[in-house]
């Protein structure tokens, strides 16, 4: 029983970190995996939530929250993600509450940064009043209620601290280029490079691998060298920082003009996007309407977007690189208002 999101790319390493989260998850009811934007809290949450399947009678949850920016919608969208359709007048907290309450299930509240404060008094209500309930969530800064086990996901082992980071990259150049063969002494050594020069965050080598169907990876390991000295100002930036901005910047100075639009634009979709959707809400200017499929492919290519059974779906980080170029733009509120009445 439950709503698990599906996700089609493999899944690698983090054994110390699943087992660190299962222990913190049979102490605690409440355990908070922290870490900055792409280091793998969604995708560790993910794996455990499938991985615990079976010790919860009423089954394991999810409901994200990334589209959330205040709290009116808080418990209504945590009702939709366990399926309680509720008509009376209550509050949907007390609903909540009182549907949890028989029940022995993992609630997986995906996202909770923008709206920690009420995520934590949401939580704290729900636990009270349910005392079968266990909570996982995600986000880049603890909750700070008071009964919270946090845990912070490191990023994937690189160099002399293992080599979860280099697998990483290899599974997805499989996919990306089946037949490139990375083995030989000189790719082996770029793929090691850019793995140490991304600090092992999954995010950023994804975006970097992306970039093997044109080019080699020693080609790669030399821009990412000369991107990463531009911004050498440690205090500001911290080390990883630095690597995933050099390398979602990277990503979208290598997009066409009218991909890097598409991005922006997309920035106001929350969820799937399917591309009849995108056209509607997305064409206009520059952009023509019939432009529109072929640049969510491209985006998709560049893992941008991430392709699911009935659309595309963009993560919350590179989101929200979208998002700022769209304020740059000056076309937020218009799309936003656009997406509104679509
Ligand atoms: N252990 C892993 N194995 C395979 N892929 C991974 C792993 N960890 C992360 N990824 C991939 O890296 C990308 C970023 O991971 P994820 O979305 O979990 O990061 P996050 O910490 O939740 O980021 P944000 O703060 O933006 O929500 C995703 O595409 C995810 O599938
Ligand atoms: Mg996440």
């Amino acid at each position: 029983m439950g709503n698990l999101p599906v996700v089609t790319t493999s899944f690698v390493g983090r054994d110390n970190e699943l087992v660190s989260v299962e222990r913190a998850l049979r102490d605690h009811r409440l355990v908070t995996l922290t870490g900055p934007g792409g280091v793998g809290k969604s995708r560790l949450a993910l794996r455990t939530a499938e991985r615990a399947r079976d010790d919860y009678a009423d089954g394991v949850w999810w409901a994200d929250l990334s589209h959330l920016h205040d709290e009116q919608l808080l418990a209504t969208t945590v009702c939709d993600g366990v399926g309680l359709l509720d008509h009376s007048p209550r509050r949907p907290v007390a609903a909540l509450g009182e549907w949890l309450s028989g029940r022995r299930l993992l609630l997986v509240l995906d996202c909770c940064e923008r709206i920690v404060g009420p995520c934590g008094q949401l939580v704290a209500e729900l636990l009270a009043s349910a005392p079968g309930l266990t909570v996982l969530t995600t986000s880049r800064e603890p909750l700070g209620t008071a009964d919270e086990k946090c845990v912070e996901v490191p990023p994937l082992s690189a160099g002399d601290d293992g080599d979860e980071a280099v697998r990483l990259f290899h599974e997805r150049a499989a996919a990306v280029s089946p037949g490139l063969s990375l083995d030989d002494p000189g790719s082996a050594a770029a793929v090691a490079e850019i793995c140490r020069r991304l600090d092992g965050i999954p995010l950023a080598l994804e975006l970097a691998c992306a970039q093997l169907r044109e080019n080699s990876a020693q080609e790669i390991t030399g821009r990412l060298a000369s991107r990463m000295e531009e911004l050498t100002d440690d205090t500001l930036w911290p080390r990883r920082h630095r690597a995933l901005r050099t390398t979602i910047g990277w990503s979208h100075e290598l997009c066409a003009p009218l991909e890097r639009l598409l991005w922006a634009r997309l920035s106001v979709f929350r969820g799937v996007i399917t591309a009849p959707d995108a056209e509607a809400v997305c064409a206009g200017g520059p952009l023509d309407a019939g432009a529109v499929a072929p640049a969510l492919e491209r985006l998709a290519d560049q893992s941008v977007l991430r392709r699911t059974g009935d659309g595309y779906r963009m993560l919350d980080t590179l989101r929200e690189y979208g998002a700022m170029w769209l304020a740059e733009l000056a076309e937020d509120a218009l799309l936003t208002d656009r997406h509104a009445r679509h």
